[in-house]
């Protein structure tokens, strides 16, 4: 059974002296979350492909007086083994250690009948989605073993949970994290020091949202705010204990 925290109401030191990486974190869902953590005291690595965006978000949150935030340009795309471990060597020189990562960049692709679907399109989706997030994990483990309390959240999706026609390769590869986070965790557990999870923010009012629903009217879905306090208490101390578990960042819709 998925899990939700929609009241959680987080401490201002929450996440004070933490050091959190967040994937797209120049847009949506992850642009708000980067923003939230730093302004909840973490240090944040805003990771993704479009740097103008990830610089409006780095100057936002200077402004707003956070810890001093990093940029780190990387498309899941292209990206090979030998970036990951460029970004590791970075971290490490830097910061020593990890606390958290927010897996959060993700493409919708295409919806369309199953017959439809463009291998090429599949690939890329798988790629983003859950190729790209697994082997960046696999790099960055050593740098999350030497957290005291480190939060690994990957996001899901509904469609990750119960599989929805015409949803192809993203809702696979949703279904792809959810696996991938029950095999780590289990694997982690001996640690004691870092949980994973899954978090699916539900209907959100974003760009992805809209272009899955261009009919729907965006002012009548929660937006990227609205659903952070799951977001903090999961990266947070709070959620200690909590380990190879499905959670839900708002309640389902009526
Ligand atoms: N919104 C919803 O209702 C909803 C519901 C369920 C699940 N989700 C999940 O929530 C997460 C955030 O979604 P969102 O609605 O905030 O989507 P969004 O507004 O489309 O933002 C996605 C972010 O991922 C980045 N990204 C995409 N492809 C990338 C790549 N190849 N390499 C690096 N970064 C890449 C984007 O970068 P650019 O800014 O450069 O495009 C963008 O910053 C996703 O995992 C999504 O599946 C969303």
């Amino acid at each position: 059974m998925s899990q939700c925290m929609i009241d959680y109401q987080a401490p201002d030191d929450l996440l004070k002296g933490r050091v959190i990486l967040v994937t797209g974190a120049g847009d949506g869902i992850g642009r708000t979350a980067a923003i939230q953590y730093a302004r909840y005291g973490a240090t944040v690595i805003l990771l993704g492909r479009t740097i103008s965006k990830l610089e409006k978000v780095y100057d936002e949150i200077e402004a707003a007086g956070g810890p001093q935030p990093a940029i780190f340009p990387l498309n899941f795309e292209g990206a090979t083994l030998k970036d990951y471990h460029d970004m590791v060597e970075a971290l490490n020189k830097e910061f020593g250690r990890l606390d958290g990562i927010l897996h959060n960049a993700s493409l919708l692709g295409t919806i369309t009948p199953f017959e439809q679907y463009a291998p090429e399109l599949w690939d890329q989706v798988m790629q983003v989605n859950i190729n790209g997030p697994v082997w960046m994990t696999q790099a960055l483990l050593p740098l999350l073993a030497r957290s005291e309390d480190a939060s690994l959240i990957f996001t899901s999706s509904s469609v990750g949970r119960k599989g929805r026609a015409y949803w192809g390769a993203y809702s696979v590869s949703k279904f792809a994290t959810e696996g991938f986070m029950e095999v780590l965790a289990e694997e982690m557990e001996h640690l004691g020091s870092l949980r994973v999870n899954t978090l699916n923010p539900g209907a959100t009012r974003t760009s992805m949202r809209a272009s899955a629903y261009p009919a729907e009217d965006p002012m009548t879905l929660r937006t990227a705010e609205d659903i952070m306090p799951t977001y903090l208490w999961l990266m947070g101390p709070d959620s200690k204990g909590h380990n190879g578990k499905k959670f839900d960042a708002q309640p389902p819709r009526t």
